[in-house]
């Protein structure tokens, strides 16, 4: 294994069909994975699969969007106990449809209640931070609530996945000790060059999100781990440094921040 896919949902429906297989492209590729649950099922469907494959790691939590679901709190902090259970999530603020910008409140007690395990159980976030088009209030409102809590817990700590910010919001970021994840959208679209160029590479992530957001030249399919290759490859271009340097460095940046 020399890369890992540091987000990506072999749990999920999309890869009913052909989960094993999909698993072994991956293999073939030298790509290991971090699957998250996104509510109670598939974060112990990713327990599972994480349980079968020794290159498979498990996140449990729930999505922001899951916002009318109460969180289980007994439920997830046994689940976070599981010994591949490398982090909480995906959890955050979801601004980008109208129907759940309206729930703000509800999505910040379920924001709240994962960060306060993730500070007890010493596992990192894997945060789900998305905000409404053309507007950074979504990853504003995440950071206030994470600066507040890093306070009395230093030791917190996490990855902004999918990140879609700017360089200000990179910055608080890294300033709070977190890492930056992106996704295959910097194989297509230039917007995100300025901020990989900004974030220093010992805290550059790389992800799929998989079955979603396929990179270039896979659009339109469905997304698989085993195409972080590309998203590597971009970040190796952008930071015009050989393509080794660059996935070792991440590769390590992963097994750092989710003790691998
Ligand atoms: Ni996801």
């Amino acid at each position: 294994m020399k890369i890992i896919d540091t987000h990506s949902h072999y749990n999920l429906a999309q890869f009913d069909e052909d989960r094993e297989a999909a698993i072994g492209r991956m293999r073939e590729a030298g790509v290991g994975t971090i699957c998250v649950g996104i509510d109670l099922e598939t974060s112990k469907l990713a327990i599972e699969i994480a349980g079968d494959n020794a290159d498979i790691w498990a996140i449990v939590g729930q999505h922001p969007t899951e916002w009318k679901k109460e969180f289980d709190t007994v439920e997830f902090a046994a689940l976070a106990e599981g010994k591949n259970v490398v982090a909480i999530g995906e959890c955050g603020l979801d601004y980008f449809r109208p129907e759940d910008k309206d729930h703000k409140d509800e999505q910040v007690i379920l924001f709240r209640q994962q960060i306060e395990l993730a500070i007890e159980s010493g596992l990192p976030l894997m945060l789900h931070i998305r905000p409404e088009m053309h507007t950074m209030t979504a990853y504003e409102d995440a950071l206030d609530i994470l600066e507040e809590y890093k306070k009395a817990a230093p030791g917190l700590t996490g990855t902004a996945h999918f990140f879609a910010g700017d360089i200000r919001i990179a910055e608080r970021f890294l300033d709070l000790g977190f890492y930056i994840s992106f996704s295959g959208v910097v194989t297509f679209v230039k917007d995100y060059e300025a901020t990989v160029a900004f974030v220093p590479l010992d805290r550059i992530l790389s992800e799929t999100d998989a079955p979603f957001a396929a990179p270039a030249p896979y659009r339109g399919k469905r997304n698989e781990p085993a195409y972080v290759t590309e998203i590597v490859k971009k970040v190796a271009e952008i930071k015009d440094l050989p393509l080794e340097t660059v996935q070792e460095q991440l590769f390590n940046n992963a097994r750092t921040l989710f003790n691998l």
